[in-house]
């Protein structure tokens, strides 16, 4: 494996690679959801890229981006043992030698559920992703489900914009007590934690209850995760909603089109994220 560290460099190493490339844009601080995408990438193309890029742009001002976790030498071993080709690892003067005064924004999607409590946050990975994407040239470019409302938005930016790249949904990783893997899992107490574990819970009775007929309306399958997730004492939703997926639209009945249960939840200072597709993907 490369690391390489500028434009140029990753450019003109891929010049010459062979296709189909597969690419996966991540933050670093890599852990098995990450891993499990690379590893797919590996399995279905020839050469696989991966970038570790802490992305300011999509970070508000209150948010983590100082402390975020970082730390290169530990991914890199991690993205070789997945079978990585190139790590693309540029400083952040690389990617911004001056703020940008261009921006892509997906409008609709972006003003919900994560969007609400992010403004501005879905530009800054839409703008990321497109540059990484003309940086790269990737035939095909991984997403994991965990993020359903991001995967959504970049989908719908390479149809509106003609990228010629495949978008490839990949699955949510969890924990053995069901907590879906995320590179934030690591602020929290131990009491945060187990308490944590109430969203995949949350999530799962929903989704019995829907399996089995008993709730067919989306304000009932939201109210039972409301429910469900006030059991633990420390978890404050930011929200619960159940909208079409995709296109994130409010529905009435759940099953006239694929829905998406998505919840935000912070327990202390870390907010979590989990969702989940029905019928199931
Ligand atoms: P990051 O949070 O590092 O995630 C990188 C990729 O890993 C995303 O596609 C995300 O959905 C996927 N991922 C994270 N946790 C996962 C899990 N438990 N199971 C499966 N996949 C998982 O998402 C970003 O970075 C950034 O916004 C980025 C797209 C890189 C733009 O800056």
């Amino acid at each position: 494996m490369r690391v390489v560290k500028t434009i140029e460099g990753i450019r003109e190493a891929l010049s010459s690679a062979q296709r189909p490339v597969g690419f996966i844009p991540t933050m670093g601080s890599l852990h098995a959801g990450h891993i499990s995408l690379i590893e797919r990438a590996r399995r279905e193309c020839a050469t696989v890229v991966v970038s570790v890029f802490v992305n300011p742009l999509q970070f508000g001002p209150t948010e983590d981006f100082d402390h975020y976790p970082r730390d290169l030498d530990t991914d890199a071993r991690k993205s070789e043992e997945a079978g990585t080709d190139f790590l693309f690892a540029p400083a952040t003067k690389e990617l911004y030698p001056a703020p940008p005064r261009t921006r892509v924004t997906v409008s609709g999607l972006t003003d919900r559920l994560c969007g609400a409590s992010r403004p501005g946050h879905f530009d800054g990975v839409a703008t990321v992703v497109n540059k990484l994407l003309h940086i790269v040239s990737p035939d095909r470019v991984y997403f994991g489900l965990k993020d359903a409302q991001q995967l959504a938005v970049i989908q719908r930016m390479t149809e509106d914009l003609n990228l010629p790249v495949r978008v490839v949904p990949c699955p949510t990783l969890r924990e053995s007590d069901g907590l879906a893997m995320s590179s934030r899992n690591v602020y929290l107490s131990p009491e945060e934690r187990e308490q944590a574990t109430v969203l995949n819970r949350a999530l799962s009775l929903a989704t019995e209850q829907v399996k089995t007929g008993r709730i067919s309306r989306a304000d009932e399958a939201a109210q039972l995760i409301r429910e469900t997730i006030r059991t633990a004492p420390q978890a404050e939703i930011d929200y619960v909603e159940v909208l079409s997926y995709p296109d994130l639209e409010r529905v009435h009945e759940i099953r006239d089109q694929q829905v998406i249960a998505a919840t935000a939840v912070r327990f202390g200072n870390t907010r979590l994220i989990d969702n989940v597709i029905w019928p199931g993907k």
